[in-house]
């Protein structure tokens, strides 16, 4: 098949995506795709950036690279989180490298204009006396503080509907408090395919009980099917799950959280999926058994067991919110076939290292999950570049990943 190139031509093939199965090589496969799918879907869409969490105080930010485009998130002055074009507008130097860290004002390493973290230019050296200060403060990017998980959008005109999403989303965040919670750890891993294998892969847990030992100590691997698509093997398991689910909806009345599960994963820009789900043995954390791994519950929730609270974002997020911790995922391309997932940890703000909990067992069972995950998604890389990849019919239990392959065609096919 020839490597398409114009937005047009990557239309018309995503056009002939068969309903029901995969994507064809290209996808995963072509640098011209890619570049496509940084300006189609990356440049046009809301993107899940940083927790705010990690951004606390004033001067606090974190620049997040996305293709060429790097972006300054910061914390400014009156506590609003801003985002601004990483680049000088004196000749274009960089202004701060990529990662993390906190400033006064955004100092330019090559002639030293001074912006101020809300984006005015305050120092310009030996510029004329009719210089308008002005004109040339940061580019500001569009961003968005959601119940504490930061977006941002490099399009003009972003999607609409983000506010409506906002709205639904935010009464299910609101009680675990993430804006003021605490980053107890953060991870990066590489893995060495492309972000829409990442992105599938997330989307479905058919491969969990062949995969995810220590995450299925904890999590029922199917919380998402229906009554008629569990496998024998699984019947127990399944059993055990409506009993969990049913203790679940007696604790989400004790606090008035939100009933039900949202799923608009495909049809509209920015898709999405809110889901609570119970917990297997113990039912408070991804710990052993289900045990709680951190004696500090979230924000204002007093049952530990509190289950999943499961949020799936398109393009490039998910994130479970449990009683006692929050762990937050992003995805970031890096080349055709490198991505970035950025795995962060958040805890009650008051809970103490080595006293309420500890690194190594609050992170276990992710840092274990995201490395079986690699390697399945390395695997799945390696076998779409061999020259004998069909795309296959996805099953009745990959209903996400099908959703997921759908949203991306649809948003190729309205951004071409
Ligand atoms: S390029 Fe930034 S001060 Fe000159
Ligand atoms: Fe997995």
């Amino acid at each position: 098949m020839s490597i398409e190139t114009t937005p047009g031509e990557l239309a018309s093939l995503a056009d002939k995506r068969a309903a029901g199965f995969g994507l064809e090589a290209p996808f995963y496969t072509s640098p011209e795709i890619y570049e496509q799918d940084l300006d189609l879907i990356f440049g046009q869409h809301w993107i899940f950036a940083v927790a705010e969490a990690e951004i606390p105080d004033p001067g606090d930010y974190v620049t997040v690279d996305l293709g060429p485009h790097s972006v300054i998130v910061v914390r400014d002055d009156d506590e609003n989180v801003r985002a601004f074009r990483n680049v000088c507008r004196h000749r274009g130097s960089r202004l701060l490298d990529s990662g993390c860290g906190s400033i006064g004002n955004i100092v330019c390493p090559y002639h030293q204009w001074t912006y101020r973290v809300d984006g005015s230019l305050i120092f310009a050296e030996s510029q004329a006396d009719t210089f308008e200060y002005g004109k040339f403060g940061l580019k500001p990017v569009n961003v968005r503080a959601v119940g504490g998980l930061v977006f941002l959008c490099l399009a003009d005109e972003p999607p609409a509907d983000f506010d409506e999403v906002s709205e639904l989303i935010e009464p299910y965040l609101k009680p675990y408090g993430l804006a003021s919670a605490k980053i107890a750890h953060q991870t990066d891993i590489v893995e060495e395919g492309n972000w829409k294998l990442v992105m599938e892969n997330n989307r479905e847990c058919h491969h969990c009980d062949a995969s995810h030992p220590e995450l299925l100590t904890a999590y029922f691997p199917i919380s998402r099917y229906e009554a008629e698509d569990v496998p024998p093997r699984l019947q127990q398991v399944f059993e055990r799950y409506q009993e969990a689910q049913a203790e679940l909806e007696k604790a989400r009345e004790v606090i008035d959280f939100p009933n039900g599960d949202v799923c608009q994963l495909e049809g509209k820009a920015t898709g999405f999926q809110i889901s609570h789900l119970p917990l297997d043995g113990a039912g408070a954390s991804f710990g052993p058994d289900g045990q709680q791994l951190c004696a500090k519950l979230m924000g204002s929730i007093e049952d530990p067991r509190f289950g999943d609270l499961s949020l799936h974002m398109q393009p490039n997020s998910w994130f479970h919110f449990l009683g006692d911790h929050a762990v937050v995922f992003s995805v970031i391309p890096l080349a055709v076939d490198r991505t970035l997932v950025r795995t962060t940890w958040l805890v009650n703000p008051e809970a103490v290292e080595g006293v309420d909990y500890s690194v190594e067992s609050l992170t276990s069972v992710w840092r274990a999950t995201n490395d079986q995950d690699r390697v399945l998604v390395e695997g799945t890389q390696r076998g779409v570049t061999d020259p004998g990849y069909v795309p296959g019919p996805y099953s009745e239990v990959e209903g996400e990943v099908d959703a997921f392959v759908t949203w991306y065609v649809q948003r190729i096919q309205a951004n071409a």
